[in-house]
C-alpha cells in the first residue's frame, strides 16, 4: 500500500493465491500481498509490531478519508520532513533510523506513486483489521497465512524489530503449526524450514538477491502452484 522496505509489492505475483477468504500477514509491512488478493477474500487481518507502522495501518484503515488523501502534501526535492510516513518512503533500511529525512526526487517520485495507491485503493481497505504486537498475537484460526519476517541475519537488520530480536527456531515452529495455507518467505540461506527457491532479484549495480519460499497449502489449490525460477531486472521496492 506504500513504499516499504522489504515490501513485495514487483514480486507478489510470483506467490501462490490464496485458498481460504482470510488473509493474515502476521509481519504486515505495507502488506503488498493483501492488497494484491484482497478482492479474492473477504477478510484481512494484520498484524505489525512497529508502533509506527501500525499506526499508518490505523489511520488508513480507521481514519483517512477520500479529502485526507487528496490534501496529503506534495514533497519537493530537498525539502526536509519529519513525517515517518514520508521518511520510509526512502524504502532503504537505514529509514528507520531516521528523524528527519531531506527528500530526494526518488522518494518524491515514490511519496506520488503512494499517493495515487492510497487515493485509489483507501476504500478497499477499510475493513481490515489491524493488531499492532508481536506475530504470535495473531488468532489461531484457518487462514492464507503470507508470513514474511525480517530475513534472517543482516538483511534483516534495520527494521525497528529486526532480525536480531527474533528467534527462528520458536517462529519455524509456530509456522508450521498454522492452520490453513502457510507461504512463508526468506532470503538466500534460510534454513529453519524446507525453503525451495522461488526467483533472483537483479538489483543496481549487478547485485542480485534470491527469494526463497516455504509453501504447505491447507488445501488443493484450484490451479497448481508451479515452482517458477526466473530472474526479474528491477529493484526490490
Ligand atoms: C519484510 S517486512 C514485511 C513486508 C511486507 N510483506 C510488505 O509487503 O510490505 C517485515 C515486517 O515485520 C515487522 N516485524 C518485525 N518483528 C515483528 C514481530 N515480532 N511481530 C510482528 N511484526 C514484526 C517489521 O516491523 C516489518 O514491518
Amino acid at each position: 500500500m506504500f513504499y516499504y522496505y522489504g515490501r513485495k509489492k514487483q514480486i507478489v505475483r510470483h506467490y501462490p493465491a490464496p485458498n481460504y477468504g482470510v488473509i493474515i500477514e502476521p509481519f504486515a509491512g505495507a502488506a503488498a500481498y493483501s492488497l494484491y488478493h484482497n478482492s479474492l477474500v473477504s477478510r484481512v487481518i494484520l498484524i505489525e509490531k512497529d508502533v509506527k507502522v501500525a499506526a499508518i495501518w490505523k489511520w488508513l484503515i480507521h481514519e483517512a478519508t477520500a479529502r485526507d488523501i487528496q490534501s496529503l502534501p506534495d514533497l519537493k526535492p530537498g525539502e526536509r520532513s519529519t513525517e515517518f510516513l514520508h521518511i520510509i518512503h526512502a524504502a532503504t533500511k537505514m529509514a528507520f533510523a531516521f528523524k528527519r529525512i531531506k527528500v530526494t526526487p526518488i522518494l518524491a517520485r515514490n511519496w506520488e506513486i503512494s499517493r495515487r495507491v492510497f487515493a485509489k485503493h483507501l476504500k478497499d481497505v477499510k475493513h481490515w483489521e489491524i493488531i499492532c504486537g508481536d506475530y504470535n498475537q495473531a488468532p489461531d484460526i484457518e487462514a492464507t497465512w503470507f508470513i514474511d519476517p525480517p530475513y534472517r541475519g543482516e538483511p534483516g537488520m534495520g527494521y525497528r524489530h529486526s532480525s536480531a530480536e527474533l528467534d527462528y527456531a520458536i517462529l519455524a515452529k509456530w509456522v508450521q503449526s498454522r492452520k490453513g495455507d502457510i507461504i512463508c518467505c526468506e532470503g538466500a540461506g534460510a534454513d529453519y524450514l524446507p525453503f525451495r527457491h522461488l526467483l533472483e532479484l537483479k538489483g543496481v549495480a549487478g547485485k542480485t538477491s534470491r527469494e526463497m519460499i516455504f509453501y504447505r497449502p491447507g488445501k488443493k489449490p484450484s490451479q497448481p502452484y508451479l515452482f517458477e525460477d526466473i530472474s526479474l531486472s528491477h529493484q526490490f521496492v
